[in-house]
């Protein structure tokens, strides 16, 4: 059991190991999206203007993923942890699916952008909610300002969102908790050697992290059934 006191605040990243009880494929693990697609094909702005239907093919095959998906014991866990702490609690999460918000959770910050929502790659349209299928030859979608309506996805190159917020609440933190993450990612990699010294640093996950040396306890094994176990009163 993961012993928190009155004044802590906790701090939760979570990774794809989190949602992979669920259904939904890691990018490294041994079905990993990563394994079968090329980053650079599918996941970075250069790729988004030589091929704008590829990446819609791709992200509609993951939302079709995404939407038959459902939370597991370990989104519900995390859930639970926060209506406990409330503010005290901050849930930072590198997935784009929203098992997370399926299982209760209120305040979740997706730093890696969400699945089901799109924005305009031209305007300041702000990105909002989209469930749709692009597959081709459909015709891409446009914003009203002419520009191509994309997913609402951090690619690589690309900065990934909230971090203010969220280094404001790692500056604020005394556990750190990550979960299901393999750690080689940045900035979120690096975010535990930020807080180090001065937090508790936990991982929980299948197998040890890129920088699993950075934390002060390892609990190796399914994010579904360690975290409600370690987070049970
Ligand atoms: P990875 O696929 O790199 O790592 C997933 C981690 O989850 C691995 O360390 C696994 O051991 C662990 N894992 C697998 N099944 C698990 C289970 N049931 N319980 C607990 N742990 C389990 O995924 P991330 O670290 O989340 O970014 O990847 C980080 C970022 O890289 C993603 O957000 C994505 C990707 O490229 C973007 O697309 C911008």
């Amino acid at each position: 059991m993961l012993t928190i006191s009155p004044s802590d605040r906790v701090f939760v990243l979570a990774g794809a190991g989190v949602s992979a009880e669920s259904g939904i494929p890691t990018f490294r693990g041994v079905n990993g999206l990563w394994r079968n697609y090329r980053i650079e094909e599918v996941a970075s702005p250069h790729a988004w203007n030589r091929d704008p239907r590829l990446i819609w093919e791709f992200y509609s095959m993951r939302r079709r993923v995404a939407a038959a998906a459902k939370p597991n014991p370990a989104h519900f866990a995390l859930a639970k942890l926060e209506q406990t702490l409330g503010e005290r609690m901050f849930l930072c999460t590198q997935n784009v699916d929203n098992l997370h918000e399926q299982a209760g959770s209120k305040n979740v910050i997706h730093m890696h952008g969400e699945l089901f929502k799109s924005r305009c790659d031209r305007c300041n349209l702000p990105p909002f909610r989209d469930t749709n299928i692009y597959d081709p030859p459909a015709e891409l979608p446009r914003c009203d300002c002419g520009g191509r309506i994309r997913p609402h996805i951090c690619w690589f190159g690309e900065v990934p969102f909230d971090l203010d917020r969220i280094f404001h609440a790692l500056d604020e933190c005394t556990v750190f908790m990550a979960v299901g993450t393999s750690g080689v990612v940045e900035p979120a990699a690096s975010f535990v050697a930020h807080v180090g010294g001065r937090a508790r640093t936990i991982y929980i996950g299948a197998e040890e992290p890129a920088n699993a040396s950075a934390f002060t306890g390892c609990h190796l094994g399914k994010a579904g059934e360690i975290l409600p176990r370690l987070l049970s009163e």
